[in-house]
């Protein structure tokens, strides 16, 4: 048994997940969405207990050959969704595992009748497990968890155990977007980023104070802005 093992399962790396699975209770609505709508756009095999080997998803099947994408943390949806609506021709997954956002989300996709999406409800390290090698070709973490106490910087996204195995699926090329508005996350982000394998793509101020073309602002941005604080977009490009 290797490092990080747990001893329940001979192959299940150990791993803190240190924010929220679940906040307030669900509205009606929302459990409705869950229980309908859930199962079906969950990519199948990410849960252990349905694929113990670790054998990789297979995304062709998943999205007819489209290229695919993936969002890291999608918390109420809005963004996906946006992306999904604006992009037919991707797939695109994304990771959440507080289930309220996932029922957030599943309202949204309700609304937009957009069918390029899929949902992992957890943590996007269990997804990374069963990902191809070089499969993904635009990655969005947007406003990760700050975690402003110095000693819980280890829990940021934006260090290697996250970003290796990102790495690892991400497409020689794919495009990675870190939006946040926390200084000392920019630092991290410039920081650890690069070391996994990326270039960062900014030549001028502009390109990290001005938003992407194609975005829509998130709730978190959103509040954020009304605190006063500014976001900041990052964008790297996967080496190779
Ligand atoms: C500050 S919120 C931002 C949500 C959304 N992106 C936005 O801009 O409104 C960060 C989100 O990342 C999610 N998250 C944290 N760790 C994660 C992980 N390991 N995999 C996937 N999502 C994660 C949290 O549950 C939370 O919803």
């Amino acid at each position: 048994m290797g490092r990080g093992m747990s001893t329940d399962h001979p192959e299940r790396p150990r791993r803190n997940f240190y924010g929220r699975f679940k906040g307030k209770s669900l509205k009606q609505s929302q459990k409705t969405y869950l229980d309908e709508d859930l199962a079906a756009l969950a990519p199948g095999a990410v849960g252990w207990k349905e694929n113990p080997t670790r054998e990789n998803l297979d995304l062709d099947s998943l999205f007819v050959g489209k290229p695919v994408w993936l969002e890291i943390g999608f918390g109420g949806g809005e963004h996906l969704v946006h992306q999904a609506a604006s992009n037919p021709d991707v797939g695109i997954i994304g990771a959440e595992p507080y289930i309220n956002g996932v029922a957030m989300l599943l309202g949204k996709i309700r609304k937009a009748g957009v069918e390029n999406l899929a949902v992992h409800p957890g943590d996007a390290r269990d997804l990374f497990d069963v990902l191809p090698d070089q499969s993904i070709s635009k990655a969005f973490l947007l406003y990760p968890d700050p975690w402003p106490k110095t000693r819980h910087h280890r829990r940021r996204f934006v260090t290697q155990e996250h970003l290796e195995p990102l790495a690892r699926v991400l497409k020689p090329g794919a495009t990675l977007r870190v939006a946040t508005d926390i200084p000392d996350y920019v630092r991290q982000t410039l920081e650890e980023v690069p070391k996994a394998g990326f270039d960062w793509l900014a030549e001028r101020p502009d390109d990290w104070r001005v938003s992407w073309e194609d975005w829509i602002s998130t709730r978190y941005e959103q509040k954020a802005l009304r605190e006063g604080r500014a976001p900041h977009y990052l964008t790297f490009r996967r080496q190779g």
